[in-house]
């Protein structure tokens, strides 16, 4: 069978030449013609069917307009796409396109991956289609300029397809569709540049399908649409909406073949159609059913190729054909044949009913290696030859890669609004795939069947400013988050993420006090904390504040071996006091009272600025004693401490405070206050004991750390 365009501009006279191929002056005949009628009903009422999406890529004005053929509105993609620029075809090709929406077109000059977001219902399947008309936009005559002019697309995280525009007639419209499911409630279409050329689009339509439709479709299968014929003496190119309700486009076979009027025979018939159960799977409109393709009775078989051609290389895809029959000759006629791709038999002996519609395809089974041939021969009983009403022929499109957790995804595009980052790696999904995702996130891939979370946010040296974006507080699974070297402000909010492990504030302009909970994880050792290069580091001296990174052991509570539980217990004691003594050398703000220290017994000597920390400022007031208040404090290891702390008035006649330590550091017994250390100096006198609530056993036994060996009274500190 010869093959070539009709009505088309003729590339090939060997090559059947499909729509694509199609310069839309050609349409433009076809759809006046055949919606003439349409378009005088639709312009009462030009509303958009439920679900369907039409954005114009490249349309500047934020109204949207009724396009006269369709008689649906179109809305400009200022609100679905973040980059890119705005660009018309030249005035050359204007007169061209049927359709309105292939005059204007978005490119994308900058990014790898540039992604537009539509609106989407969770768990719906949708079709979704794309158009890229180059139109010599940039004047650079890149489709024929003898180079190559492609770019990839994918659909959310998942390739789809190659818009090959090499050797490409600039008026004429490549168009790619994908049957796939929405993961979320937005669906995203991303275009790649692979180094060959500018990405651009022209169109992007959304309409959602029937759940039963397509039944091979599922959360990992999508099915990009290869090509969808119709048959029968059909002479509108293109058929869709609102013949077919979905909107698919339907070419005529007979358009699309050469010699299609000397070797094919068409039928049609204006009987109604029966619906059989199986209908519902792909609902095919009865008006396309209704035409069909035969041969001349003294031929055997039909040929269909619908591989050749640029943009239908067929080799490295997975293809799976939909046939669709019903018997339309009322004759009664015997019809029966073999269907073969290639030389392989698909389904034997196949005879279509009257009437009746029948869609043959193998559910899930893509077809390797296919090379786009398919025959319908003629069986030696039969004695009409083959039949064919419409083809539909899909490639497989693996959703193997996985979404970012959308929580996470939602968060991120938060802190993405509230920071403004314009980030041209900060498109479409934060993780997925891999080699797209967002500069300065590190992603946990590591569950193949879970999604993708983000554990590391860098945004280092990112000019930030303001306050600080709560939404990292929900992002359950962050582990390193560096806000360091930028000029954030205001009060560091209660991040209380148990996942967190580094948190690196360092040198922003930070005043506000640190939350308890953070000075908390960070005094157990479980979070990495930076705060130098910050005024908070000017009120409070801690090795948060200073460049050295602090590695105080995570106190290990198991069940283990007693003998290698008490020596271990014995190691960290030492080295815990160690510890204390150096850094109180260290980093005490009231050094030069210290001489003053007459004591020498075996308890921990507080300074004042550790006693501020860790009753957090003198916060919290649990009772009110003879010669001074009590406060609640929380040590390092997380005991619950008492600090009676002397008022100042009474620090100078309070002769009998060193007594005092010196007889309450010998007393152990258990119905009494264990005596943990005490602070002295001109500026301080204070007493710090074991806090215990009240009648909390729980708490009593759990409390029972490392370095405390007395034993802890029942009843509440009694100090004043
Ligand atoms: C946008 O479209 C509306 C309606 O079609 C029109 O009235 C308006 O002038 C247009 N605005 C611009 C800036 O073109
Ligand atoms: C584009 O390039 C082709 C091939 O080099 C050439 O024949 C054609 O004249 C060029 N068109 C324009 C508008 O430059
Ligand atoms: C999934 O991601 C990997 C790594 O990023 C990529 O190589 C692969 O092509 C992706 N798979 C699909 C179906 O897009
Ligand atoms: C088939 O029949 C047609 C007329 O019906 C005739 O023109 C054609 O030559 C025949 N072809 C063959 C191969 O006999
Ligand atoms: C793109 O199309 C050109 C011209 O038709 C062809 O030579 C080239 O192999 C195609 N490339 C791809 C990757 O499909
Ligand atoms: C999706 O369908 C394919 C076959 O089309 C099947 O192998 C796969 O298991 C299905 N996946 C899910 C998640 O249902
Ligand atoms: C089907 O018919 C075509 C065309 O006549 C022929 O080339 C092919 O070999 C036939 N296939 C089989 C399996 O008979
Ligand atoms: C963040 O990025 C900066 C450079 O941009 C780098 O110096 C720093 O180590 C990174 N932080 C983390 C936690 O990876
Ligand atoms: C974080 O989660 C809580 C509860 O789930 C919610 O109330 C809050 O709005 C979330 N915060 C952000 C910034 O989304
Ligand atoms: C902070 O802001 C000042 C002035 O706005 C600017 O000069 C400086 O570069 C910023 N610093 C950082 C780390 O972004």
């Amino acid at each position: 069978m010869l093959l070539g365009p009709k009505h088309c501009k003729n590339q090939s006279t060997m090559v059947m030449v499909m729509s694509y191929h199609c310069p839309a002056s050609t349409k433009l005949t076809w759809i006046l013609a055949s919606l003439l009628v349409l378009v005088r009903t639709i312009q009462v009422r030009a509303q958009l069917p439920k679900g369907f999406i039409n954005i114009d890529c490249g349309w500047k004005n934020s109204s949207s307009y009724i396009d006269d053929a369709l008689g649906m509105p179109y809305t400009f993609d200022g609100e679905s796409v973040e980059s890119g620029v705005s660009h018309e075809m030249l005035p050359e090709f204007m007169a061209d396109p049927t359709n309105k929406q292939e005059k204007t077109l978005r490119s994308f000059p900058d990014g790898s991956r540039n992604c537009y977001t539509l609106a989407s219902t969770t768990g719906t399947k949708y079709l979704l289609r794309a158009t890229f008309t180059y139109g010599n936009y940039d004047r650079l005559n890149k489709s024929l300029d003898g180079s190559l002019f492609l770019f990839g697309l994918h659909i959310g995280v998942n390739f789809w397809a190659t818009v090959n525009l090499s050797n490409w007639d600039p008026s004429f419209t490549v168009w790619k569709e994908v049957i796939t499911i929405a993961p979320s409630n937005s669906l995203s279409v991303c275009l790649i540049n692979f180094g060959s050329g500018v990405p651009f689009i022209s169109t992007l339509e959304l309409r959602p399908l029937l759940d039963a439709m397509y039944p091979f479709v599922n959360t990992s299968v999508s099915v990009s649409n290869f090509q969808r014929f119709r048959f029968g003496n059909v002479n509108t190119f293109t058929t869709r909406y609102p013949t077919d309700y979905y909107d698919r486009w339907w070419d005529s076979f007979s358009m699309s073949v050469v010699d299609y009027s000397t070797s094919m025979i068409s039928l049609n018939t204006s009987n109604n159609l029966e619906s059989l159960p199986g209908n519902s799977n792909f609902s095919v409109p009865a008006a396309i059913l209704q035409n069909a393709s035969t041969k001349d009775t003294n031929q055997s078989s039909i040929t269909i190729n619908v591989a050749a051609g640029p943009n239908l290389g067929a080799n490295d895809l997975q293809l799976l054909p939909i046939f669709h029959f019903t018997e339309i000759n009322m004759t009664n006629p015997n019809r029966r044949f073999d269907i073969y791709s290639k030389d392989v038999l698909m389904f034997p002996d196949f005879s279509p009913s009257q009437l009746q519609v029948h869609s043959m395809y193998k559910s899930g089974q893509f077809m390797q290696n296919a090379d786009g041939y398919f025959f319908l021969n003629k069986t030696s009983s039969s004695s009409l030859p083959p039949l064919i009403n419409a083809l539909e022929l899909y490639s497989l499109v693996r959703m193997d890669n996985l979404t970012t957790n959308s929580d996470d995804v939602n968060y991120m595009k938060q802190i993405k609004t509230y920071y403004k980052l314009a980030r041209t790696s900060w498109n479409g999904d934060p993780c997925s795939p891999r080699e797209y995702s967002w500069e300065g996130l590190i992603c946990d891939h590591s569950k193949s069947n879970q999604n993708p979370r983000i554990v590391t946010v860098n945004l280092s040296t990112s000019g930030l400013s303001g306050g600080f974006a709560i939404s990292f507080m929900n992002m359950t699974s962050l582990e390193n988050l560096d806000l360091s070297h930028n000029n954030l402000t205001g009060a560091i909010p209660d991040y209380q993420l148990k996942s967190l492990k580094v948190l690196d504030l360092s040198n922003n302009k930070i005043n506000g006090p640190i939350p308890d909970s953070i000075l908390q994880r960070f005094q157990a050792g479980l979070l990495d904390l930076r705060l130098e290069g910050n005024p908070v580091c000017s009120k409070v001296k801690d090795t948060y504040c200073s460049k050295k990174k602090k590695s105080i052991p995570i106190l290990l509570i198991a069940v283990i071996v007693p003998v290698v539980l008490i020596s271990l217990l014995v190691m960290m004691c030492i080295l815990w006091k160690l510890c204390w003594k150096g850094k109180s050398v260290d980093n005490e703000d009231y050094a030069m009272y210290e001489e003053e220290t007459p004591l020498h017994i075996d308890i921990r000597r507080f300074t004042y600025a550790e006693l501020k920390l860790i009753t957090n400022d003198f916060k919290t007031i649990v009772g009110k004693g003879g010669f001074g208040m009590v406060y609640h404090g929380t040590l390092e290891n997380s005991d619950e401490v008492a600090v009676k702390v002397l008022m100042e008035t009474s620090i100078a006649d309070s002769t009998d405070f060193l007594p005092e330590v010196q007889t309450l550091s010998k007393v152990h017994h258990r119905n009494l206050v264990a005596l943990k250390g005490y602070c002295q100096n001109k500026k301080c006198l204070a007493l710090v004991y074991d806090f215990m609530s009240r009648g909390n056993l729980q708490q009593l036994i759990r409390g029972a750390t490392v370095c405390t060996t007395t034993t802890k009274p029942l009843f509440p500190n009694k100090l004043g």
